[in-house]
């Protein structure tokens, strides 16, 4: 399978900041800016394998600055790296004060997708991607131990959840 460039894998979205996008510090709701990241990141992910693909996991997402109403949201997202069938997206998210124009890395994100069969909806092979820029560069080479991590990450989670009961709170 012919490998892609990471920049053909980008997607690109800028929103403003509206009330009711905001939380209770009057800064863009946590879970509204999550929203924006998977759905770009999905986008990301299916110029990869233009397939249909799921969220395998959110690997990280650092809120490092509150946005605030007077700030445009910019979110930026490409393929790093993909293994067989997974693909891991990195989102960066800017935040732009509009009367300034001073610009803030305001987000970093990381998240898994898998490419799935339209008809079947088998898991299925991606093709691997091709860095350019110096920061596609420094993302791709770090992307193994990141894999390592989330693998990890996954057994620890599946033992984790073979402790939990399934009860009903009330009972
Ligand atoms: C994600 C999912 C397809 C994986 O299916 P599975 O049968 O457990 O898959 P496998 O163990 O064969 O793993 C398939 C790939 O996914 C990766 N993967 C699976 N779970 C993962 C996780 N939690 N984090 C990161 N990668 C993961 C594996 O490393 C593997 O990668 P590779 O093919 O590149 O080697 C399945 O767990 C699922 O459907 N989960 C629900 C997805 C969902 O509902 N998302 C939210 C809405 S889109």
């Amino acid at each position: 399978m012919d490998k892609k460039f990471i920049r053909e894998t980008r997607a690109f979205k800028t929103s403003r900041v509206f009330p009711t996008d905001c939380n209770n510090h009057n800064t863009l709701f946590g879970g509204k800016l999550m929203s924006y990241i998977d759905d770009i990141a999905s986008i990301s992910a299916a110029k990869l394998c233009r397939s249909s693909t799921v969220t395998a996991s959110t690997d990280s997402v650092d809120f490092l600055h509150p946005i605030e109403p007077t700030d445009s949201v910019s979110l930026e997202s490409f393929v790093t790296w993909t293994g067989h069938s997974s693909m891991e997206v990195f989102i960066k998210v800017i935040k732009e004060n509009l009367k300034t124009g001073e610009r803030t890395i305001a987000a970093t994100s990381f998240q898994t997708f898998v490419a799935l069969d339209e008809h079947s909806g088998g898991k299925i092979a991606v093709p691997g991607v091709i860095p350019e820029t110096e920061e596609e560069k420094k993302l791709h080479e770090t992307a193994p131990v990141r894999a390592e991590m989330r693998r990890h990450r996954r057994e620890e989670s599946k033992k984790f959840a073979g402790f939990l009961t399934m009860d009903y709170p009330w009972d």
